[in-house]
């Protein structure tokens, strides 16, 4: 930990952050492949592809209104409060999130890459042309279900990255670059999900000082510079709290 401090200290040092599912897990926020995880009572094909969408919106937009309100009901914890610091602390410091739970937002941090879109943020489905190509949508619990665009009148669809979707380019060149850093931390995360389990390697590549923040062992563990292996809610505020003390 002493050395991974002594790098977050160096004034010009290029620090990025990968967080997943792990970092809300603390706020209530469900994860999608723990013991607990979504993925263990729900099938992701059922629910997280356009597949399972043109077949039944209905049930996945129950699914996502269950989702919302699950998220409404948490508060950011302080692994999102750290790393919100860090935003505006360190000079060259950026957070790359596979979570769509808006937490990170919430706890003050800024320019989050979201790699898979938010939870909050809807579009419409037969890509009207009178609506913009996603805006801001917090309802909770919509009037009608499946909610429906008031734009053109058809279906809207949650803002997030379904399995078999692309990300958008932009948003995988911002990672790319963020990942061109000193140090990389990956966060709550098990790194099986690509492209941002690759950004790991991507960061190693090019010389970062790899962590890894998880309670669990994950695919990344064997190869990182550093695995510490609990809560980030807890180890996050420890790193912070050994920042800001006086140096040794
Ligand atoms: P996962 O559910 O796959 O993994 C969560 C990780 O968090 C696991 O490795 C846990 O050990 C760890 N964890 C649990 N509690 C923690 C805590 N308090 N502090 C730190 N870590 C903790 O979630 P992701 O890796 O984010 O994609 O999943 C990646 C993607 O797969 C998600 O974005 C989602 C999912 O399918 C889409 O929906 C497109």
């Amino acid at each position: 930990m002493h050395e991974l401090v002594d790098r977050l200290r160096q004034p010009d040092a290029r620090i990025t952050v990968l967080t997943g599912a792990g970092v809300s897990a603390a706020s209530g926020v469900p994860t999608f492949r723990g013991a607990d995880g979504l993925w263990r009572n729900f099938r992701p094909e059922a629910l997280a592809t356009a597949e399972a969408f043109r077949r039944d919106p209905g049930v996945v937009w129950e699914w996502y209104a269950w989702r919302r309100s699950r998220i409404a009901a948490c508060e950011p914890n302080d692994a999102h409060r750290v790393l919100a610091g860090w935003s505006h602390r360190l000079p060259n410091f950026k957070l790359i999130t596979q979570n769509v739970d808006g937490l990170h937002e919430r706890a003050g941090s800024e320019k989050t890459i979201r790699l898979h879109g938010s939870i909050w943020e809807v579009s419409c489905w037969q890509g009207c042309t009178t609506s913009p190509r996603r805006w801001r949508d917090d309802t909770v619990t919509f009037k009608e279900m499946p909610p429906h665009c008031p734009y053109c009148g058809g279906l809207i669809r949650p803002g997030v990255v379904w399995f078999g979707e692309t990300l958008e380019s932009s948003v995988i060149s911002q990672a790319s670059d963020a990942a061109i850093c000193d140090v990389f931390l990956t966060v709550g995360t098990s790194a099986v999900v690509y492209p941002a389990a690759g950004l790991i390697e991507e960061a190693r590549r090019h010389g970062a000082f790899t962590v890894e923040i998880n309670p669990e062992a994950t695919p990344a563990t064997p190869s990182v510079d550093l695995a510490l292996k609990g809560g980030a809610e807890t180890v996050l505020p420890e790193i912070d709290r050994q920042l800001k003390s006086p140096m040794r």
